[in-house]
């Protein structure tokens, strides 16, 4: 049985995720998950919260709770909307875990044992008006490498480069604003990440089938002069994963913590082995080449920000390990989905939020829009005139209105029965030859996670079908040959199944309804389509169900669009 483990990038505690960060990862990365399990594969499915660091620290001050526990609040808020969209996880962990301490502080040690880790005093910036260091996030200021004049002291998110924040020209403090600011020394560790670069360079040589944005980014950084820094992976902060070496102080590393970006990637691995001691199951099969997990194919999902991290930072964890650590065979990165004109933003809280989507329409319509919408090959945009008139024609005209059809017209002719008898002749065998040739390329583009591709062709199969039907026209041909017509609505009936099997990575919970109104029981990925649409026989009970998809009226779109065109208070 193949194997296939699935990360997306952890979503930071600090505040609820709105539509663009779930679609720029984890929601993906479900649909991957799903998929696979579809198809047989045993699937690992993993994600967390990103606990440590600075916006926790600051977001929990403003809740005015301790760290700690705003986190395991916040945790279970974000565990309890990933479920209302059907994030099916395997696991979702905490960066914060035990698991994680012991992980992170085991890789520094071994990374430390390996000689690739240097102490340095190191000059940082401290805010007089704040009275602390600032984390290199906290300083803003303009990037040096493309003058964008927001850029953070950690990453310009214009143009993904990795910064020090004593880089940035005109620093000021992201906290106060304030431009009082000193640089003071303070001592951190240092991952010589540069020691590394031509087993970095090789390990991504040797991938491949990479999409073009994972690689072009990484080789960038890898090569461009200064690609390729030596990182401090250590802060000065309370909260976080303790500097230790192993299960050893780490002498003149008192009251310091592990930088988040060092510890957030190993909870994939942390969070298995939380899952693990959960569950009594072995984690070691999934990460370690030597206990099975050579056999395993590991997808990585996440926006295109985090790419370096995930194709420099952690390969250089893991490698620079010398331990045999299962490292990823896929990358798939997305750009940005923006919100009516501008960016959805968290800090400025423009767009819609997962919990506020969920308060008006259930999970399948957004998963439907997003993921056919996916910004896959460049930036695209949430409008709601676009949400409403996509949602409504593929969801509730073309595969809606074909269930409620069906099974309606079936139930006052022939009752809640799979109606027996007749054949629906060259008709019906050039549906199944054209659904045939569609099923072939649908799992060709979620082989290759076109997502996209995907969504078009399984949109393509809903028409076919309602064409079938059309052109069909069960209701005239019943008048004067009822054989024919119940040959047809079988085939209908059996669609309907079918629609449901395909469709469940996209719309879950549609798929669920439409397979439980047939009484389809096992439903299994259809090899054949033909022997697919015999499944359900003559006789065979189900019942029409209630309404999948209520159309979005022109009500609620001015509604919504208003109701959301501000700011979140
Ligand atoms: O960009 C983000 O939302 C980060 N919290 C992603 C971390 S992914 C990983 F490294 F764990
Ligand atoms: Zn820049």
């Amino acid at each position: 049985m193949a194997r296939t483990l699935i990360t997306s990038a952890i979503p930071y505690i600090n505040g609820i995720k709105h539509l663009g960060n779930l679609i720029g990862s984890q929601l993906p990365a479900d649909l991957y998950a799903r998929y696979r399990r579809a198809r047989g594969d045993e699937v690992m499915f993993i994600c967390a919260t990103d606990e440590h660091g600075t916006p926790a620290e600051l977001a929990a001050a403003k809740a005015g709770k301790p760290v700690a526990e705003y986190c395991a609040e916040m945790w279970q808020v974000q565990k309890d909307l990933a479920d209302g969209f059907r994030l099916s996880f395997d696991h979702f962990g905490r960066s914060s875990s035990p698991q994680n301490h012991r992980l992170t502080q085991h890789f520094a040690g071994r990374l430390d044992a390996a000689g690739l880790i240097e102490e340095r005093a190191s000059r940082q910036v401290y805010s007089v008006a704040d009275n602390r260091f600032l984390p290199d996030r906290y300083v803003e200021g303009t990037c040096p490498n493309c003058g964008y004049d927001r850029a953070r002291g950690d990453q310009c998110e214009n143009c993904t480069k990795q910064l020090d924040p004593t880089d940035l020209i005109d620093p000021r403090s992201a906290i106060s604003g304030s431009t009082d600011l000193e640089v003071r020394e303070t001592k951190h560790l240092y991952l010589l990440q540069s020691r590394l670069r031509d087993r970095l360079d090789a390990w991504i040589d040797g991938q491949e089938g990479w999409p073009v944005l994972t690689t072009s980014i990484a080789k960038k950084w890898l090569h461009d002069g200064d690609g390729l820094q030596d990182r401090g992976i250590t802060r000065d902060l309370e909260w976080g994963v303790p500097v230790r070496k192993g299960d050893q102080p780490w002498p003149g590393m008192e009251g310091k913590v592990f930088y988040v970006w060092f510890d957030a990637p190993i909870e994939y691995i942390a969070a298995t082995n939380e899952w693990a001691d959960a569950t009594g199951g072995d984690w070691r099969r999934w990460w370690r080449t030597d206990e099975g997990a050579d056999d395993v194919r590991y997808v990585q999902f996440m926006g295109k920000d985090n790419v370096p991290f995930h194709t420099l930072s952690f390969p250089a964890t893991l490698l620079g390990s010398g331990e045999p650590w299962k490292t990823v065979d896929y990358l798939k990165s997305f750009n940005y989905l923006n919100y009516d004109g501008g960016q959805f933003s968290t800090s400025q809280g423009r767009g819609v939020f997962m919990d506020q989507a969920l308060e008006i329409l259930p999970a399948d319509y957004w998963r439907w829009w997003l993921l056919s919408h996916v910004p896959e090959t460049s930036d695209t945009e949430f409008t709601w005139t676009a949400f409403q008139t996509d949602v409504n024609k593929d969801l509730a005209d073309v595969l809606g209105n074909f269930v409620s059809r069906v099974t309606k017209f079936c139930r006052s002719k022939f009752g809640e029965v799979v109606p027996e008898g007749g054949s629906t002749g060259d008709a019906g065998v050039i549906l199944v030859r054209r659904l045939s040739e569609g099923l072939a390329r649908y799992e060709a583009h979620m082989d290759a996670i076109e997502i996209r591709k995907a969504a078009a062709e399984l949109r393509a199969m809903w028409v076919a079908g309602n064409e079938y039907l059309q052109e069909a026209g069960p209701w005239t041909v019943f008048k004067t040959d009822p054989e024919t017509a119940a040959a047809q609505v079988r085939l209908a009936l059996n669609l309907i199944r079918f629609y449901a099997i395909v469709s469940a990575p996209f719309i879950p919970d549609a798929s669920a309804r439409m397979l439980a109104s047939m009484r389809a029981g096992e439903a299994d990925w259809p090899t054949d389509v033909a022997a697919a649409l015999e499944a359900l026989p003559p006789g065979h009970a189900f019942e029409v169900p209630e309404v999948l998809f209520a159309k979005i009226t022109d009500e609620e779109r001015e509604d919504w669009a208003t109701r959301f065109s501000g700011t979140r208070t």
